[in-house]
C-alpha cells in the first residue's frame, strides 16, 4: 500500500487494534501511530512493532475520551508524519 502516509490506531497496545496495525505493516505502509490509554503496553507494541517490521512505528497515550487531548495528538502525528490516511478506531473493552 504506498502513498499511505501514516496510520492512526486506537487502540493498538493490544486486540483488535494491534492485529489491525500488524496487518497494515505487513503491505508496506510508511508509518503508524497507534494510541492507547496504557502507557506499557503501547510502548511494547510499538517497539516490538517496529522492530519486527522496519515501519516507523511511534505510540501516543491518550484516553480516546478526552477530546481535546485526541485534538493534540493528531496535530502531534501529523507534524512526525506530514499526513494521516486511514483511521482505525478500536477502542474498547473485550470482556
Ligand atoms: N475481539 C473481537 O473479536 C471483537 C468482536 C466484536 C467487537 N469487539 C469489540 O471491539 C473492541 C476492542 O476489542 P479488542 O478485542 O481489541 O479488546 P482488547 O480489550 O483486547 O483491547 C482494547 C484496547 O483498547 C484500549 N482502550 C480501552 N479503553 C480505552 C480508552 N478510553 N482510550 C484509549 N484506549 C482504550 C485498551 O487499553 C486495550 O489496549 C471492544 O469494545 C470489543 O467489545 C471485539
Amino acid at each position: 500500500m504506498t502513498g499511505v502516509a501514516a496510520d492512526l490506531i486506537n487502540s493498538g497496545g493490544r486486540g483488535l487494534g494491534l492485529n489491525m496495525a500488524q496487518a497494515l505493516a505487513e503491505v508496506g505502509v510508511r508509518g503508524i501511530a497507534i494510541m492507547d490509554v496504557q502507557q506499557e503496553l503501547g510502548d511494547k507494541a510499538a517497539r516490538e512493532l517496529s522492530e519486527q517490521t522496519g515501519v516507523d512505528v511511534r505510540f501516543y497515550r491518550v484516553d480516546v475520551r478526552d477530546g481535546p487531548g485526541i485534538g493534540q495528538t493528531v496535530r502531534d502525528i501529523v507534524d512526525h508524519y506530514g499526513a494521516l490516511d486511514v483511521l482505525v478506531n478500536a477502542a474498547g473493552i473485550a470482556e
